[in-house]
């Protein structure tokens, strides 16, 4: 699986290629000069783009954008020198029909990311992004994932990889009922962009908030990816179409990142909270090991669960306060995998019939527990062959990695 970063472009968006291929090509159609007012709608990171571009061109633009978009978008649409115009939050139909009436009433020009054929074409054309995933892959790319919006992205992307190889497979995803992703959405049909031609999707999957928000989390935690929202979407369909595959279908999954998460951070999504990944809980570890059975190097972190009274979500018990840290960057710093699992609250944990303490392959009597998996008894087709427990009891972090790492090393 890879991912393409372009929020490393000079605007920090998916967005920059479309917003310097409309204004160029209008230009050299005679349809805008500079000096003219460019007016938009945009979710954003469109409006930090053509703002970019407008300020090197010397147009005036104003941007319509609803008010739930984060602080941070508009302060760099403002930067850029855009002038920011309202609409209720979540009502970018509204903010569309608005561009179109002011257009109408000759206070500028509406270039259109919906229904302009220059949006598509910077992602089809020479140097756009589909001939970079081809190129950057050898040719290797068998399936191309993307959120949709403007459905520019996903409609020349593809494109350009179908004329290459028709077999690679588009997959778009879209929010699902209820969820606001910013930048991606799912249009009521009066409202489908006429850029999108939907044989040029061969599969579409719905993606929920949480879903997208935690994988975006767990990107810039656990990969060093610091993403928005709809990226941790498209990166999370991507890893369920993997699942679905197997390791055995050779396939390469190529899933755009659109932005950084730098974009998002007024918005909460990245408090310190809930970035760090939750663990499963005990219902879900045997599913969770099932799905790992087979794989060497497995570790697994017993550990209590979230204070619900500590605004900072630590656990509740002071000994995996000290020590979960550092076993985590211990184990995951060595490539392991490590599977943290919550046993619960303390009453639960405190009774005897606690289903881990219960279970022969486990018999867990103590947290944190760090167990080394191995074998293929037990109803995961696992089993703890090696586990350090009361040996955390006391130590400050810096002693706990040392045991740790003296752990993993004793397993190879
Ligand atoms: C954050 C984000 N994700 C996804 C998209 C979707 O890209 P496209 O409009 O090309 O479908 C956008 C578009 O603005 C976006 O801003």
């Amino acid at each position: 699986m890879l991912l393409k970063l372009e929020g490393n472009n000079p605007a920090g968006s998916v967005k920059d290629r479309p917003a310097l291929s409309m204004i160029r090509a209008a230009e050299e159609r005679g349809h805008i000069k500079p000096g003219d007012t460019l007016i938009e709608a945009t979710s954003g990171n469109t409006g930090i783009a053509l703002a970019m571009a407008a300020a090197i061109r010397g147009y005036r633009i104003i941007l319509i954008m609803p008010d739930n978009m984060s602080e941070e978008r508009r302060q760099a649409m403002s930067a850029y020198g855009a002038e920011l115009l309202g609409v209720p939050a979540g009502k970018m139909e509204m903010a569309r029909d608005l561009a179109q009436q002011m257009q109408a009433e000759g206070k500028g020009i509406v270039l259109d990311q919906f229904s302009n054929q220059d949006n598509p074409a910077a992602h089809s054309g020479p140097g756009g992004t589909g001939e970079e995933l081809w190129r950057d892959t050898g040719g290797r790319i068998t399936h191309f994932v993307s959120s949709m919006g403007t459905t520019g992205t996903i409609m020349g992307t593809g494109r350009f990889l179908k004329s290459k190889n028709p077999d690679v497979q588009i997959i778009g995803l879209q929010p699902a009922e209820g969820a606001q992703i910013a930048g991606i959405r799912r249009w009521p049909k009066e409202y489908l962009p006429s850029i999108f031609d939907a044989s040029g999707v061969d599969r579409t999957m719905d993606i929920t908030q949480e879903e997208a928000e935690d994988t975006m989390r767990a990107l810039a935690c656990v990969e060093g990816v610091f993403a928005g929202v709809s990226s941790g979407g498209s990166v999370s369909a991507a890893l369920r179409l993997s699942e679905e595959l197997g390791d055995d279908a050779g396939a390469t999954i190529c899933a755009i990142v659109c932005d950084r998460g730098d974009r998002y951070l007024s918005t909460g999504c990245y408090s310190p909270a809930l970035s760090r990944p939750r663990p499963a809980g005990v219902s879900d570890f045997w599913p969770a090991v099932r799905r790992l059975a087979g794989r060497g190097d497995v570790y697994v972190l017993f550990t209590a669960g979230a204070d619900a009274e500590r605004a900072d979500g630590a656990s509740w018990c002071p000994d995996c306060r000290r020590a979960n840290g550092a076993i985590e960057s211990v184990v995951r710093g060595t490539g392991k995998v490590l599977l943290v699992v919550d046993v619960g609250q303390r009453p639960e944990w405190k009774s005897p019939d606690h289903p881990l303490r219960l279970d022969p392959d486990v018999e867990l009597t103590c947290v944190p527990t760090l167990a080394k998996w191995d074998g293929f008894a037990g109803p995961g087709g696992m089993r703890v062959s090696d586990r350090l427990g009361a040996e955390f009891d006391g130590l400050d972090p810096a002693e706990c990695a040392h045991l740790v790492s003296a752990f993993v090393a004793k397993h190879g």
